[in-house]
C-alpha cells in the first residue's frame, strides 16, 4: 500500500563546463505545492534520522551533497533508496514510515514538503503506524 507511489524524480540537469545546475518548481517537477523546506546536515557518522511517518505530509528528499539511504516501510515491506546524485529526488507520499541512515561525511539532505511543520501530523510509534495501516485496509 502506497509504497509503489514512492519514486525517484529525475530533475532537469543543465550541464555546463562551469558546473551543473538543477531545479524544481511547484507542480511542474513536483507532484505538490511546496509550503516548507528544511535540510539536515552535520550528521555524525552512524546516526539515523527520521523514524516516523506522517498522516498527511508529502515530501521530496534530495541529496544535495554526499550520500545517504532512505528506507521506506509501508507496514508490510520495506524498500531502500540510496540518494547520491543532486539531480535526483525521492518522492514520499503520506503514511509511509521512513528512516534515513548511512550518511556520508558532509551529506546534505534537502527536503521540500507540502505543509508547514505540525507535530500532530507525526506518527512516531511504529506499532501505532502498523495499526493505522491495518485499520485503513480493513475499511476497504
Ligand atoms: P524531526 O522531523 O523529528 O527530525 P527527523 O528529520 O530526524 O525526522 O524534527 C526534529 C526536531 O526539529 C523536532 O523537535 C521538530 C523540529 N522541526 C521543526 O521545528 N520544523 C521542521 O520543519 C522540522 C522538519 C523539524
Amino acid at each position: 500500500m502506497n509504497l509503489h507511489k514512492a519514486q525517484i524524480i529525475d530533475f532537469p540537469k543543465i550541464p555546463d563546463e562551469r558546473g551543473n545546475l538543477s531545479f524544481f518548481e511547484n507542480e511542474k517537477q513536483l507532484p505538490f505545492t511546496i509550503q516548507r523546506v528544511y535540510w539536515i546536515y552535520d550528521v555524525p557518522g552512524g546516526e539515523m534520522r527520521g523514524g516516523h511517518a506522517y498522516h498527511h505530509l508529502e515530501e521530496v528528499i534530495v541529496a544535495l551533497s554526499g550520500s545517504f539511504d532512505v528506507v521506506l516501510h509501508n507496514g508490510n515491506e520495506e524498500h531502500r533508496f540510496t540518494l547520491n546524485r543532486s539531480h535526483y529526488g525521492l518522492y514520499i507520499p503520506k503514511m509511509i514510515w521512513r528512516r534515513m541512515e548511512n550518511f556520508s561525511t558532509n551529506a546534505l539532505a534537502f527536503v521540500a514538503a507540502n505543509a508547514s511543520y505540525d507535530e500532530s501530523d507525526y506518527i512516531r510509534n511504529f506499532t501505532e503506524f502498523q495499526q493505522l495501516i491495518q485499520d485503513a485496509s480493513n475499511r476497504i
